[in-house]
């Protein structure tokens, strides 16, 4: 009887976690083509969005007005600071930028998000990004962070 009632319970937990899995893959944006670098510079960086990263990260890099991370004013430039980098700040250095196919270990999806595990939650003093925005980045650094 003891043993039929661990057994029952383990499968329950099992039918949970299978459940959790799946939603985990429905979640993944369900078919839809994984984001490209050239769609986040034009949504994040040019000084005319919302997000206006470049108001802060175009200058030169400086821990004090943009963490060290100078992104330059065009796209190749910015892909340059992101790829290969480690973060030099005071707050989060040591971290790597992008890392391809990781999202959950790059800093650069890791600030955009409501809690940060360093510093503030970017863009500094701006919104927060919209869900399917974040969607965009963790899905183009899951595909590999290809310059696309
Ligand atoms: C108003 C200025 C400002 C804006 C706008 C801004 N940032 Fe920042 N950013 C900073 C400052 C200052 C730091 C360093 C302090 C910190 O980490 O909180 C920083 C740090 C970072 C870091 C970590 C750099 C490192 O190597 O440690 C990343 C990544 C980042 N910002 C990305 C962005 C992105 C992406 C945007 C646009 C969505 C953005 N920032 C908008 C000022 C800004």
């Amino acid at each position: 009887m003891r043993t039929l009632r661990i057994k029952l319970r383990l499968r329950a937990r099992h039918a949970v976690l299978l459940a959790v899995s799946a939603a985990g893959c429905g979640s993944d944006g369900g078919g839809e083509p994984p984001g490209t670098f050239t769609e986040i510079f034009e949504t994040l960086f040019p000084p005319t969005t919302n997000a206006r990263c470049n108001f802060c990260h175009s200058m030169p890099a400086s821990d004090i007005s943009n963490g060290n991370l100078s992104t330059g004013m065009d796209q190749a430039s910015a892909y340059a600071a992101l790829i290969d980098v480690v973060s030099t700040s005071s707050r989060c250095g040591g971290k790597p930028l992008v890392v391809p196919f990781h999202p959950e270990e790059s800093l650069f999806l890791d600030k955009l998000m409501g809690k940060p595990t360093c510093g503030d939650r970017m863009p500094l003093g701006g919104m927060a990004l919209s869900e399917s925005e974040l969607e965009v980045v963790r899905s183009w650094i899951e595909a590999g962070a290809k310059d696309d």
